[in-house]
């Protein structure tokens, strides 16, 4: 079946799948010479689905080339879907660790399992699946999206889970001495009560010294988008403790970024980081007009304990020409704008509009406050944020994909508005603007 005359906007330089449905990016990693990304997929429509693992493949994380499934929902525990995962180098060969579900009559089961690869390409299924059958007996059924990584000593992996009292939590294992061998540990965090009922996609990672876990919490009472959020927490989750006084910290202020996962780049020596371009529910409702799509590549970096998330310097790359925006311009729908205010104090305004839609975005600073406004035929919606000093802002544009990041991602937004065909820039305050048109990326 091929449905892609269904779904108005194609992208230029963001992972998309070319049909059906796209949410979490899975198994990101670097194995024998390339960049992998895998994604959750439903091919058949585009909406969610029995999970397949899309797939692609990068030598630069700029151009990248669509390979066959990597998961198929084809064995009794993964008859449901092919579950959220991630992707570890062992012996040579890569495996990937996901989450197979399986619809019972009047509920669901979560067991985690295993493939693996010698060229990152073809993956077979080991045949003990699933390896990590029940979760611990203080963790409901809902028991999914394993996070595996490796220190000097040990493998481990974090699954995400909901505590018999309904509050998220995230669940610590440890590899024994073969991969189907698996010893529950400890809890890493749980959630406080108003923090979410289930924590999805854990991941956890050590930067600097620092450790960092972070979770995509379901339920989450102060979450602005339908109690759907992505955080991370800093903290000292060793010495066998449970991680219970903790901050949560939003990791985009936009409303279409979900799920994020990390990987350690090895040519680079980074920490980079995709996330859904897209919300639970929120996609669903405008299945007709975008297919999903993932977030560009962000490097992680701490600074004093805070994460920032700034835009892949490579992305330069994708450059293809240079204009100094006038006060009333034009550009195309695929291109980035940078802007430079002139002092920090200067308050300032950048107003774009697509001829073709209607719809608008603009962003102003004033009185040391940062707000985004976009309206289009499915939003209206405004976002602030307090910021003391805005030294630079970039905001990558891609046929109504709007990326927004602040100080080199001290702040980033991450929105779908329809800006689509020439786009139409008006700019006042003490602004200097930069637009470049960006090449295509995705094959
Ligand atoms: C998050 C999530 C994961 C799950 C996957 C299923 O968006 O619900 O917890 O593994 O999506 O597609």
């Amino acid at each position: 079946m091929f449905i892609k005359d269904e779904v108005k906007y194609r992208y230029n330089y963001h992972i998309s799948p070319k049909q059906g449905w796209l949410n979490d990016p899975n198994g990101l990693c670097w194995f024998k010479g390339k960049y992998h990304v895998f994604f959750q997929s439903n091919p058949f429509a585009n909406q969610p689905g029995k999970s397949y693992w899309g797939h692609v493949s990068s030598e630069n994380l700029l151009d990248w080339q669509e390979e066959d499934f990597a998961l198929r929902p084809d064995q009794d525990y993964d008859c449901d879907g092919c579950y959220s995962g991630s992707a570890i180098e062992l012996n040579d060969k890569l495996f990937l660790m996901y989450t197979g579900h399986q619809n019972l009559s009047d509920s669901y089961k979560e067991s985690q399992c295993l493939a693996f690869s010698e060229d990152g390409i073809n993956f077979q299924k080991v045949s003990n699946n699933p390896v990590i059958e029940n979760p611990p007996e203080d963790n409901t059924n809902r028991f999914r999206d394993p996070k595996i990584w490796k220190n000097e000593k040990n493998i481990y992996a974090v699954i995400g889970g909901e505590s018999k009292e309904n509050r998220g939590q995230v669940n610590l294992y440890r590899m024994g001495e073969t991969f189907d061998n698996w010893q529950y540990q400890r809890k890493l965090a749980i959630a406080q009560k108003k923090d979410g009922i289930m924590w999805e996609c854990p991941d956890y990672f050590e930067i600097e010294g620092d450790t960092f876990l972070i979770v995509s919490p379901k339920g989450m009472q102060d979450a602005g988008i339908n109690g759907f959020a992505s955080v991370y927490l800093q903290g000292d989750f060793g010495f066998n403790q449970t991680l219970e006084g903790y901050e949560l910290n939003l990791i985009d202020l936009g409303q279409d970024f979900y799920a994020p996962q990390t990987f350690w780049d090895p040519i680079e020596k980074r920490r980079i980081m995709f996330a859904w371009f897209g919300m639970p529910g929120l996609q669903e409702q405008e299945l007709k007009k975008q297919v999903g799509a993932l977030t560009l590549p962000r490097v992680v970096k701490n600074k004093n304990g805070k994460l920032l998330f700034a835009p892949l310097p490579e992305l330069q790359q994708l450059r293809t020409d240079e204009k100094a925006l006038l006060p009333f311009d034009t550009i195309e729908d695929y291109s980035e704008i940078r802007m430079t205010p002139l002092n920090r104090h200067s308050n300032f305004l950048l107003r774009i509009t697509s001829k073709i839609e209607g719809s608008s975005y603009q962003i102003s600073y004033q009185d040391q406050k940062i707000e985004i406004s976009f309206f289009d035929s499915l939003r209206n919606v405004r976002q602030s944020q307090k910021i003391d000093k805005v030294s630079e802002l970039r905001l990558f544009l891609d046929s109504g994909l709007t990326e927004l990041f602040i100080n080199d991602g001290q702040h980033t937004f991450t929105n779908k508005c329809e800006l689509i065909g020439t786009l139409v820039i008006e700019i006042s305050g003490q602004l200097q603007v930069k637009a470049y048109t960006l090449r295509k990326g995705i094959q």
